[in-house]
């Protein structure tokens, strides 16, 4: 059983899908690796480093030679994986709605395509959620890549010079990434608050020692739907979480947004009005750039200033914390893999719960229900 841990090819792409201490416990579990010489290097991981562990390190193109199973961070072209085993599992970040044509290349080419991001959020899968490993780094990053640019401390600081206040932070969207970017804003000193749609979020924010700030007057709102996820909101609501966010946002010194909803544009929360209601100075970091943006005008990558608000986010935000968020997507691709391991087989035996919900493709088919739907 021989496990292959690919060099990501993707343009900004830091992370790697193992690390010394998951090449260890996967030998300690009978399988054979190989990792594609400097795999590791931007998240500070020598291919020495591999070694020791007891990997094999070999050039680009050789170590997929003879896989069973093939670790990656994201979806790699099919072509990638020539020379692995017919029916080689392919477990990585695979965006399969994104990139629907290259799952059915992932099909035609006999490749068992798992995708990670589709590993259930249920109670006995919570050490293999890559998106809640990742989302928590990002959240933190955002804040500190607000601090970074805004011009100003964050902390009220009295000085012999005078005192300086402290910054207000709001949140909007408290999924994993929102709650780690208020905790973090927390502890830089800053005044916090933040919203979402989901009314159960109300008690998280408080338990932080942050402000809700909610629209309360539109009855009926839950906000919640399935697995835990936000839905698309009434137009009424709308309306009145933008006038509640334009009197509220116009205090606010740094602005987070992170809210997604499932298979969807994100939602628009902050217009070019709002904006400028802003101070100068002010900063939003947008966290759903990627997924079409909570800001307008926000463009990945740029820092974009606008009535005088800095305007920015990254298209990759845990690539930008390449080794713990390496060492926790490492942790995550272990703990599902190891979860399943037969030792009579010698490799992991999916159950159909978890297994039917990330396998895409299976026996030259793309085989999941979310894909056929
Ligand atoms: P997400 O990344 O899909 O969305 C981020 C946040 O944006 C969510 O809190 C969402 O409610 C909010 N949002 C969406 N539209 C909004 C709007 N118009 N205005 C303000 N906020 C808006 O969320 P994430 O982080 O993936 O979490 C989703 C759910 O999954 C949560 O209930 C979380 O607690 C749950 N979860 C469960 C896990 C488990 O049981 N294993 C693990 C991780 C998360």
């Amino acid at each position: 059983m021989r496990i292959a841990i690919l060099k990501e090819r993707a343009a900004g792409e830091t992370r790697v899908s193992a690390t010394p201490e998951t090449v260890r416990k996967f030998i300690a579990l009978g399988a054979a690796l190989s990792v594609e010489s400097g795999a590791g290097l931007s998240a500070s991981i020598a291919d020495a480093a591999y070694a020791e562990a007891g990997a094999e390190v070999l050039p680009e193109g050789q170590a997929v030679k003879d896989a069973d199973i093939v670790l990656a961070v994201q979806g790699p072209d099919p072509a990638t994986l020539a020379g692995a085993k017919p029916g080689v599992w392919l477990a990585a970040v695979l965006d399969p709605f994104g990139q629907r044509a290259r799952v059915d290349s992932y099909a035609s080419a006999g490749i068992e395509a798992l995708a990670m991001e589709f590993i259930p959020r249920i109670t006995r899968a919570q050490s293999m959620d890559v998106l809640s490993s990742q989302s928590n780094l990002a959240g933190y990053k955002a804040v500190i890549a607000a601090a970074d640019t805004y011009g100003r401390a964050f902390p009220m600081m009295m000085t012999a010079a005078g005192t300086i206040t402290a910054a207000r932070v709001f949140v909007m969207g408290v999924g994993v990434a929102g709650l780690q970017a208020i905790a973090t804003a927390r502890r830089l000193g800053a005044q916090v608050s933040a919203t979402d749609v989901r009314s159960a979020t109300r008690e998280q924010i408080e338990s932080l020692g942050a402000k809700p700030v909610f629209v309360d007057k539109v009855a009926g709102i839950e906000g919640e739907g399935a697995g835990g996820y936000a839905t698309e909101m009434s137009e009424e609501y709308q309306k009145a979480q933008a006038e509640l966010v334009s009197s509220h946002i116009a205090k606010q010194d740094i602005v987070i947004t992170t809210a997604l909803i499932p298979g969807r544009a994100a939602p628009r929360l902050v217009s070019d009005a709002q904006i400028a209601s802003m101070k100068p100075g002010s900063v939003i970091f947008d966290l759903a750039v990627a997924q079409g943006g909570n800001v307008e005008g926000s463009v990945a990558d740029e820092v974009i200033e606008r009535h005088g608000v800095k305007i920015m986010g990254f298209s990759n935000t845990p690539a930008h914390l390449p080794a713990d968020a390496s060492a926790l997507y490492a942790r995550n691709l272990y703990n599902f893999l190891s979860a399943f391991w037969d030792k009579e087989q010698g490799r992991p035996v999916l159950d159909e719960e978890i297994g039917n919900a990330v396998r895409l493709t299976q026996g030259g088919k793309v085989v999941n229900e979310r894909l056929l739907g």
